[in-house]
Order: structure tokens, then C-alpha cells, then sequence
């Protein structure tokens, strides 16, 4: 569990103050996969450097695991921040070393025995799927690769909370998948929390259970992905499914319809189409088929110009069929 309380952090420059982090307060809960998305310079890596302590808050409190991590000095914080593992956009790992060398040092620099590194850096190395290129080099290695020596690196000194920085941001879009999948599954299998930073709306819609949008070191929004979803006028919905401009104004009722673990939404507009006898058209929609195979996302629909009588009987019977309806004009 990672909990923050009223967390603020200025930065002094020649050119003045920066707010990097403003009065924020966020918790993820255990074993949760929590995205963070906003602009560059938002405040985003300040927040994840608060959560193992690579930056110390002016005020407030940063529990990780029931340890107040802002407060601890030395040994105790050294102890703390390994309840935490990191993962970069650039992976930093030793060139000179090859990935199992790579996964070891973690543990070297944790003080385990020789014995105990070589046996936990081959089972991590096995559970990222990398066993077979345990004994090369990082110039030898892909992008994902590369990333997944990196996620075992951080997993190696079991910690309950995976940070991650941008950390699918420099590979391909599939290669981002299969990175993606792999953090979900080890979540789910180790218990983990996880809390990422990403510009990109795919992951948050890929992996994310609860998601944040921040913006000059505030958070503006916060919460489970299906709550936000269904937040009229959530401005981190309407970001992760995009519908686009709205067409010239033609004396017609236009909502935006959001689909949460529906099967399809095709039968509920054919339906709305039969049943009310609308002729409605859909103007776009963003739909995201997730691993369990249900749909999430949004649907923009128009319905002619109609009698206020049975516009009202659209609401009712698409809201009867548990769907949220916001009338966008
Ligand atoms: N060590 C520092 N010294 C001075 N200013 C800093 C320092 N670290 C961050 N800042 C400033 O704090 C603000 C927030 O920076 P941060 O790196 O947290 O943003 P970010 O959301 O991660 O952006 P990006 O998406 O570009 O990585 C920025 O204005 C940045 O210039
Ligand atoms: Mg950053």
C-alpha cells in the first residue's frame, strides 16, 4: 500500500519556484495497479522519487508498506526503500555485465550471500521469461528484453511496490504489450502494488485499475478506472476514449454512451434503434476490447430530432440496460 498525505515539494531555480508537487494526496491499495498521467512537467517523476525516497517532501508523509518513508534516516530507510523496486524508461542497466550479473547486483548491494544471489537472479530471471539470455550482454539484448532484465531487477530483493517511470516509453507498441502483460501477470501472481507513470492513454487503458491525472504538481483527478469512466465530465475518460469534434448543431439530441465490461455494445444501439424506433446514428466511438475479453470504452450517438418524450425514453432505456449516459448537447 502506498499512501500519500498532503505531499508538497518546491523546487528553488535562478528562474524562480517551481511547485513540483502541490498539497498532493493519492493512495493505491494493495496489490492495485495505479497509473499516474499527465504532462511533461507535471510532476510526475517527483511524485514516483517521493515513494522511495530519492526526494524528500517539504511536508507531508509518504507511507509505503506502513512505513512512513519520508521520516526514516539511515539505516531504516535503507531498510524501507526495499520495499520498493524501480524501472526506467532507459532500463539502466551495466553494460558490462550480463543480465543475470545485472539482476545480482541488486542482491549484492542488498547484502545477500553469493549462493542466495545466483539462485534468486535465475528464478526471477525465469519468471520474466529471460532464462535462456541469462548470460548476455545488454548491447546483445532487444528493448523488451532489455526491460525485462530490468523488471527482474527490480522484483530480485522481493519488494511489495513496483515503481515505474516511464518505463515502456522507448519500445514499439507490441513490444509495450507484452511488457505490459508481464507487469500485470507478476502483480497479480506476487501481490505487488504498482505505481506507474506513463504519457501514453494505452497503458493506463491496458493494465491500470485506478488511474490519476495531474497537472502542475496537483492531482485534478483520481479513482478506480470504471468510476472514472462514468465521472461526467472526467476529463481523463474523455482523454483515454476519444470521440472527437462534435458535428455543426442540426436540432438533434447528441450523448456519449461509456460501456464498462459489456460483452459488445453493438445489440443495446441495435435494440435502442428497434425498440424506440430512432433512427440513431453513431458519431464515434473508442472502444477497448481488455484481457478478460469485455468491452470498455465510449460510443457517441445521435438521436434525430425527436420529441423531448422520446428522447427521454432513449435515456431510460439505454441507462435500464446499466449504462452511463451523459447528453453531451
Ligand atoms: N532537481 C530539480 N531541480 C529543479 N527543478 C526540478 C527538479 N526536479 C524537477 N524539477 C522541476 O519540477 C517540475 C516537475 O518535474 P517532474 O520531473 O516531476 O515532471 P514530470 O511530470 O515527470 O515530467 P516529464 O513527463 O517530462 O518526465 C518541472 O518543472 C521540473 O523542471
Ligand atoms: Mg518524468
Amino acid at each position: 500500500m502506498i499512501d500519500l498525505v498532503d505531499v508538497s515539494k518546491t523546487f528553488r531555480t535562478p528562474g524562480g519556484e517551481v511547485h513540483a508537487l502541490d498539497h498532493v494526496s493519492l493512495r493505491v491499495e494493495p496489490g492495485e495497479i495505479f497509473g499516474i498521467v499527465g504532462q511533461s512537467g507535471a510532476g510526475k517523476s517527483t511524485l514516483i522519487r517521493t515513494v522511495n525516497a530519492l526526494e524528500k517532501p517539504d511536508s507531508g508523509t509518504v507511507t509505503v508498506d506502513g512505513a512512513v518513508i519520508s521520516e526514516l534516516k539511515g539505516k531504516e530507510l535503507r531498510e524501507a526503500r526495499r520495499r520498493a523496486g524501480m524501472i526506467f524508461q532507459h532500463f539502466n542497466l551495466l553494460s558490462s555485465r550480463t543480465a543475470q550479473a545485472n539482476v545480482e547486483l541488486a542482491l549484492e548491494i542488498a547484502g545477500t550471500s553469493r549462493a542466495d544471489r545466483r539462485h534468486r537472479a535465475t528464478e526471477i530471471l525465469e519468471l520474466v521469461g529471460l532464462s535462456d539470455r541469462a548470460g548476455a550482454y545488454p548491447a546483445q539484448l532487444s528493448g523488451g528484453q532489455k526491460q525485462r532484465v530490468g523488471i527482474a531487477r527490480a522484483l530480485a530483493d522481493n519488494p511489495s511496490v513496483l515503481l515505474s517511470d516511464e518505463a515502456t516509453s522507448a519500445l514499439d507498441p507490441e513490444t509495450t504489450r507484452s511488457v505490459l502483460d508481464l507487469i500485470r501477470r507478476l502483480s497479480r501472481e506476487l501481490g505487488l502494488t504498482v505505481l506507474l507513470i506513463t504519457h501514453e492513454m494505452d497503458v493506463i487503458k491496458r493494465i491500470c485499475d485506478s488511474a490519476a491525472l495531474m497537472e502542475h504538481g496537483r492531482i485534478l483527478e483520481h479513482g478506480p478506472m470504471d468510476q472514472l469512466l462514468t465521472t461526467p465530465g472526467s476529463r481523463l475518460a474523455a482523454e483515454l476514449f476519444q470521440l472527437g469534434e462534435l458535428p455543426p448543431e442540426r436540432g438533434t439530441t447528441i450523448i456519449d454512451v461509456t460501456f464498462t465490461k459489456q460483452t459488445s455494445s453493438e445489440p443495446v444501439i441495435a435494440r435502442l434503434a428497434r425498440d424506440q424506433g430512432l433512427d440513431v446514428a453513431i458519431l464515434g466511438a473508442a472502444m477497448e476490447t481488455i484481457h478478460d475479453g469485455t468491452q470498455t470504452g465510449r460510443t457517441r450517438l445521435e438521436i434525430p430530432a425527436a420529441t423531448g418524450d422520446q428522447v427521454e425514453a432513449a435515456l431510460s432505456y439505454l441507462r435500464s440496460q446499466g449504462l452511463f449516459v451523459e447528453v453531451v448537447r
